[in-house]
């Protein structure tokens, strides 16, 4: 029998849901815990925390927001935020891609970090995948000139889409030029997925896009 979830959340819970940031905006968000963050970065699908966690208690300046679509890992995720004492994080249970459409203001990221997104390997399934054109120029949208969108993925065909859809998106300069990726980012923390698959010698993946005025001609 699978153990059963735990509900509590030690220390204060700083889940938070779509109407509260629709009303109160990213920076009210944090308003009992920060005055003025001094930069804003959004995770999506943080999946069992460990990047988010590290990032955020490295930088107690920076505003977190952490969005997943599985209930039971922003349950879990609550549990360590609310044990760390992390005032900087919020998380919520919502699809990445919507928040970044419907939610957030324009140019308001430094940052936004799409972890080992699910791959959806096959053909029939690719539309599901989270790294799309539409997506990049919602990320687009979101971040402050000069702010970055961090990918990565361990599958060979999806490093491709990436690659495709963030080439074509004249909002964004490859940061890693002339390569078209890494396969590894010195200093880079490592999420739990990045642990694992490094360990089975899968190919890894890591795009970053600098949010530019438009790319120059040629590029
Ligand atoms: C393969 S796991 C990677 C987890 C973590 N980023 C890591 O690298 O260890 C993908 C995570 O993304 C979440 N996810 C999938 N689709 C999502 C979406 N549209 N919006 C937000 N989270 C999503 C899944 O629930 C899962 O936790």
């Amino acid at each position: 029998m699978g153990r059963s979830l735990k509900y509590e959340i030690p220390g204060v819970d700083r889940r938070c849901d779509s109407l509260e940031l629709a009303e109160r905006g990213f920076d009210g968000l944090f308003a009992a815990d920060m005055e003025n963050a001094s930069r804003r970065v959004l995770e999506i699908g943080f999946g069992r925390g460990e990047f988010l966690l590290e990032l955020a208690a490295k930088q107690p300046e920076t505003a977190f927001l952490g969005v997943e679509i599985s209930f039971k890992r922003v349950l879990k995720m609550a549990r360590k935020v609310g044990r760390a004492e992390l005032r900087n994080v919020r998380l919520m249970e919502a699809k990445g891609e919507v928040v970044l459409r419907d939610l957030l203001q324009t140019g308001l990221l430094d940052e936004i970090w799409v972890n080992f997104s699910d791959p959806w390997p096959k053909d029939r399934h690719a539309q599901r995948r989270v790294i799309q054109s539409a997506f990049v120029r919602d990320a687009a949208r979101c971040l402050a000139l000069g702010g970055t969108l961090h990918v990565a993925t361990d599958d060979v065909p999806y490093a491709d889409q990436i690659d495709e859809v963030m080439e074509g998106e004249v909002l964004f300069e490859n940061a890693f030029a002339p390569e078209r990726w890494l396969g590894n980012v010195p200093g880079r923390i490592q999420t739990g997925y990045e642990i694992e698959w490094r360990a089975a010698g899968r190919p890894l993946h890591f795009f970053a896009g600098c949010r530019v005025a438009a790319k120059p001609e040629g590029d």
